[in-house]
């Protein structure tokens, strides 16, 4: 039997009701820039704002986003994630046959000074890209190609430069908040696709973006977006903002 599609609403831009999500993302494309691959971050947080529960994701949103994140996956020429995250929840790619258009997308694990635990890592017929920064002990996994930094954590810019090299226009940067930081700080953020779910958590837990470190460019300058997309399914909204590339 058929498994039911997820239903939402578009609220905005052309208003209608009861689209199946697959549908309503089918023209979606990742951005483009010039230079370097486009940078997408998706994140779901609570009302408040908040990244986590109890230490990782789960709980702050239901099925139809984690269809949703599967759709974005398919989208990009790479998913990325930070090692803080492969150590507090692990790390799949996990994308459904029926949204894959040619190959999978490049998983790609981003780690600074610690060793990534690879078991925390699950792969499938993708390709793995483990990046470490420059001191990091990370013994060569297995069936992931290493990648090492000149810089205790590797810069974003390089980051990108080296996944271009592989062939990656676009990347879907998957949290968490301190590598989204990152990648924000050193201009390469482009659009930032939110799930908002619909409980309340009133904790200290990270937000979507973490301070940047060393003080935030934007804290006195806030770095507009654009709205390009608001999807609902029952209290959970979808929202999607662009941003011009940094000059
Ligand atoms: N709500 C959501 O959608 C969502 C999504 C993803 C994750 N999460 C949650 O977020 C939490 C993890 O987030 P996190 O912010 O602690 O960790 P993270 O962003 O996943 O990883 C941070 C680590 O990445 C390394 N790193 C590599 N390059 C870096 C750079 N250029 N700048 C800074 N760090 C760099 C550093 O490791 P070293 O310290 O070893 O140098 C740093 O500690 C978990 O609770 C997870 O469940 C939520």
């Amino acid at each position: 039997m058929a498994a039911s599609p997820h239903l939402v609403d578009r609220l905005w831009p052309d208003p209608a009701t009861g689209l199946a999500l697959d549908d309503a993302l089918a023209s979606y494309r990742p951005p483009r820039v010039d230079g370097r691959p486009s940078v997408t971050i998706n994140m779901v947080t609570s009302v408040d704002g908040r990244a986590q529960v109890d230490g990782t994701a789960e709980g702050l949103s239901g099925r139809t986003d984690r269809r949703l994140m599967r759709l974005y996956r398919a989208a990009h020429d790479a998913v990325a994630t930070g090692a803080g995250t492969v150590s507090a929840y692990g790390a799949w790619l996990g994308i459904p046959d029926d949204l894959v258009r040619g190959r999978r997308p490049l998983s790609v694990v981003i780690a600074g000074t610690s060793p990534v635990d690879v078991a925390r890592w699950h792969g499938g017929d993708e390709r793995r890209l483990l990046i470490v920064g420059a001191g990091n002990p990370q013994d060569p996994p297995s069936g992931i190609e290493l990648l090492r930094a000149h810089t205790a954590r590797p810069d974003p810019r390089w980051v990108l430069d080296r996944l271009a090299e592989r062939g990656v226009a676009s990347v879907l940067l998957e949290g968490g908040p301190t590598t989204n930081a990152a990648f924000l700080a050193a201009g390469c953020l482009d659009e930032v696709c939110w799930t908002i779910g619909s409980s309340l958590v009133a904790s200290d837990a990270l937000p979507m973006i973490a301070a940047i470190e060393g003080g935030s460019p934007f804290a006195s300058a806030p770095r507009p977006g654009s709205l390009a997309s608001v999807l609902r399914n029952r209290d959970e909204l979808y929202l999607r903002y662009r941003f011009e590339p940094a000059g």
